[in-house]
């Protein structure tokens, strides 16, 4: 790829941006207001706003290896922080995609040097559902499950971190796990039942407010 091409194509953006709206930069610079933020996988192939179909400003993004979201990772922490408490975001919304590099390489055994702690995140999913992984014979169809296992835990962790609890007791804010088809361009409800799933550990995992 030319990159010289990539500033050529930013100044017809922004020609086709003024032509449309002449107030469109001064607008977008006075602040976001998302209701969305999107966890997803870093994969080039699966570009948030565009399989949505919406706009600048619109969507709060963050995107890793695999669409994870370890309780150590400060990146995601941060991102989940900011878009609860101060962008005060209506959904949370984790997609990953079949046929993640990531979660193909989870199910491999080889050492892949400083990728081996994020993918590890990955194996415990799997541990975790091993008896329903194993289950499957189809190598093909237990990584599409894999995957979709993946965004379960993701979501779940979401809902492990005190701004998400206490966003869920003070307003509506609702969880959604989605899967992208990279095969037929779909996007796919996982229709994640939250209720039953929590059910059994949120005694673990609650966190309240501490009175002093
Ligand atoms: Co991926």
């Amino acid at each position: 790829m030319d990159i010289k091409r990539i500033f050529k194509n930013n100044e017809s953006w922004v020609q086709k941006k003024l032509d449309l709206q002449p107030d469109y930069f001064s607008t977008m610079s006075q602040g976001q207001n998302p209701d969305i933020l999107y966890i997803g996988c870093s994969d080039s192939r699966v570009s948030a706003e565009e399989l949505m179909g919406v706009a600048p400003g619109e969507v709060f993004v963050h995107r890793n290896i695999a669409n994870m979201v370890p309780n150590t990772d400060l990146s995601a922490m941060s991102v989940i922080n900011y878009a609860v408490a101060h962008l005060k975001v209506k959904h949370i919304v984790v997609c990953g995609h079949y046929y993640c590099g990531g979660v193909q390489a989870a199910m491999k055994s080889g050492d892949l040097g400083i990728l081996n702690p994020w993918l590890r995140n990955i194996r415990d999913v799997y541990r975790t559902h091993k008896d329903e992984l194993n289950a499957i014979e189809n190598e093909e169809e237990r990584y599409k499950r894999l995957v979709e296992l993946n965004v379960e835990e993701q979501c779940i962790n979401v809902i492990k971190t005190a701004e998400v609890q206490k966003a869920q007791r003070e307003r509506n804010i609702t969880i959604h796990g989605w899967v992208f088809d990279i095969h037929s361009g779909k996007l796919i409800d996982l229709n994640i039942d939250f209720i039953k799933l929590l059910e059994n550990i949120m005694e673990i995992y609650r966190l309240d407010d501490v009175k002093e």
